[in-house]
């Protein structure tokens, strides 16, 4: 595969005579595709049933006959104001009971059956106008499902679809009390229509409740994606794509992509650093101007896996941005390196956002990749010489790697709802896990919590997966690797309850979890010939055999050298040394990357990264600053 790139383009932002020298500069710097009319409701439907597609036939006409392949997209992100004032009560409700107002963009309720049906039909409407046009090869929709804190929704709607969905999934009220176990403080209801959202509650709702809601509102994403992926595919043959965010765990994205072919992300490595991650104060210091190294990669890796093997990145942070708290410039290099390692993990196309700067507006002050009069700003150079390397290959594409880490977006939102601790958050744990696994130089890939084949690989990683289903469970039986698990894996029931021999309820585990405590960010808990557990800790009894023992004498690892349960949160230096000693065990080689530098395999390449302003050696390689490295394998 010969990756391409992209740009994300607002024809109605610009005068209609700039279009084309637009269309004609980007495929003169090396850009192949562009991403459109994500957000143009208001100008293809100014009022119900005014339609005006006059000026976006000229535009993708325009930038069809220049050369580039067109992504073209349903607006319903930003359902304009008029259908605001027709649906009022199809405002996405808060926590606190509040519409959200519109104004800004996502503004709708998932559950809102009115905003549903105006939904599909501007969907089809443009997909009827646009769905066998030659120019356009791809199609996303609506954008960024979830951003803004938009999936759960309070409202009036989604109650009524709650209960609608509690009664599909019980069957009986009788059942539902049964499951949730309402008899605890006499929650037990009569019928379907009492049960509330589990907000506004004086103290913790009961959690399988709030674990059930943020389930059915994930299938409210599902439905809403699916509604419109029915209806473009009976107007176009062109995949279908959605352009999912950095850590937003509120959906299942992998249901999601069910109906989607492919997948793909916006990356902002800068802005992510200092808008969603825990990294300490010095370390956000250090990589201001690179990002977290593997947050990306992270990414990349998770969407590979929700796009079946084809991914793309939609937006790629191009200079500074304007929502974080501080939004630096990029090293110089930066942008060329987070293209290339995107392209390491397997993107197909890496199209920026956005082609120019707006100087009005929400985003003003959001770097593109020209500037607001038109200059080139650094980032279009340096995609320009990502685009003048690709000749150098004949291909790059993706091979299996040998270790496996599962990311499972029920047990977010299970552990999200029943913390314990209030630093208990799954992503860490997992995103720990896969930053130890990277800095010993592997390459991983990400797996959904229901993989039925985990042939191929030589090691699973699953900690604080809630519950090990029956499709995971019968592959473990099967599979003849390495499973690392804990803490926290196989602890509840689906119906989020204490299982009932105690946890771990893990294949070819054996011991009992009898008791559980969270811990004091100072409280660490050393391990005997290792470094410490930190944040959570579980004390393991009737085990068959014992890796390690904490100082205090519990277990720290038990299992044999197959099958091994971490009983606490380990720190980096304990996850690497467990990681490195299995993967000597299978043969796996490793290297023990300095804190800057990453590395990625591909079927016939190997990429070296430096994520720093200085050159780096890795013994004989020399990585440029801030630079890029590939060698033939
Ligand atoms: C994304 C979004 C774009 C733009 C961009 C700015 O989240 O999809 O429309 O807002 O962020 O960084």
């Amino acid at each position: 595969m010969i990756p391409k790139l992209g740009s994300c383009y607002y024809p109605e932002h610009w005068p209609e005579e700039q279009w084309r020298k637009d269309a004609e500069d980007m495929i003169a710097s090396g850009l192949s595709w562009v991403r459109i009319g994500e957000f143009a409701w208001s100008r293809i439907e100014p009022k119900e049933d005014v339609h005006n597609f006059d000026w976006l036939d000229r535009a993708i006409s325009i930038l069809g006959s220049a050369g580039l392949n067109i992504v073209m997209s349903t607006p319903t992100a930003t359902p304009p104001r008029w259908v605001v004032d027709k649906w009022p009560d199809m405002l996405i409700v808060d926590a606190e009971g509040r519409a959200r107002r519109s104004g800004s963009r996502r503004h709708y309720c998932f559950s809102h059956e009115g905003y549903l049906g105006e939904a599909i039909r501007i969907s089809e409407i443009v997909a009827k106008r646009y769905g066998s046009n030659p120019f356009i090869k791809a199609w996303q929709l609506d954008n960024e499902y979830g951003c803004h804190d938009t999936t759960l929704s309070y409202s009036d709607s989604a109650l009524k679809a709650f209960r609608v969905w509690t009664s599909k999934k019980y069957k009986t009220i009788d059942q539902l009390n049964e499951s949730w176990k309402n008899v605890f403080w006499s929650m037990e209801y009569i019928d379907f229509e009492q049960i509330q959202l589990p907000n506004l509650t004086v103290t913790d709702p009961n959690p399988i409740h709030a674990l059930d809601f943020k389930r059915f509102s994930s299938d409210q994403v599902v439905k809403f994606n699916r509604s419109q992926s029915q209806i473009l595919k009976k107007y176009t043959q062109a995949p279908l794509i959605h352009n999912y965010m950095g850590r937003i765990t509120d959906f299942d994205h992998y249901e999601v992509g069910k109906d989607l072919d492919i997948a793909s992300w916006d990356s902002y490595p800068l802005g992510f650093l200092e808008d969603r991650s825990n990294r300490s104060e010095d370390f956000k210091s250090k990589f201001m101007r690179f990002g977290d190294l593997d947050f990306q990669s992270f990414h990349h890796d998770l969407y590979r896996s929700v796009g079946n093997g084809r991914w793309w990145v939609m937006e790629q942070q191009p200079g500074p941005v304007n929502w974080a708290p501080y939004n630096p410039e990029p090293a110089e290099g930066a942008v060329r390196l987070w293209t290339w390692e995107a392209i390491a993990h397997g993107a197909e196309v890496v199209s920026y956002f956005r082609w120019r700067q707006a100087p009005f507006a929400q985003e003003q002050m959001h770097a593109g990749l020209n500037r607001p009069d038109g200059a080139k700003a650094p980032g279009l150079k340096e995609a320009s010489k990502v685009f003048a390397e690709l000749n150098n290959f004949d291909g790059i594409d993706q091979v299996q790697s040998k270790v496996a880490l599962i990311f499972d977006y029920e047990s977010c939102w299970a552990w999200d709802v029943l913390p314990q601790g209030k630093d208990f958050s799954y992503f860490e744990l997992v995103y720990d896990y896969y930053r130890a696994l990277r800095s010993l130089g592997l390459s991983i890939d990400i797996v959904s919590p229901n993989e039925s084949n985990l042939s191929g690989y030589q090691v699973l990683l699953m900690p604080g997966l809630m519950h090990v289903g029956e499709q995971l469970e019968s592959a473990i039986k099967g599979f003849d690797g390495v499973v690392i698990s804990g803490p926290r894996t196989g602890s509840k029931t689906l119906d989020m309850s204490i299982p009932e021999n105690l946890p771990p309820v893990v294949p070819r585990i054996n011991g009992t979890v009898a008791r559980v405590e969270t811990l004091r960010p100072n409280a660490l808990i050393p391990i005997q010939n290792h470094g410490f557990f930190k944040k959570w800790m579980e004390t393991l009894v009737d085990c068959d055999e014992i890796i390690e023992f904490c100082d205090d004498g519990r277990p720290a690892i038990i299992g044999d050298g197959k099958n091994l349960y971490i009983a606490g949160w380990a720190d980096q230096g304990t996850l690497k040394v467990i990681f490195s000693g299995v993967c000597s065990d299978q043969g796996i080689q490793t290297t023990e990357l300095i804190d800057c530098v990453r590395v990625r395999d591909t079927l016939n390449h190997r990429f070296w990264f430096n994520f720093s302003e200085e050159e780096v050696a890795v013994g004989s390689i020399k990585i440029p600053a801030s630079g890029v490295f590939w060698e033939q394998l």
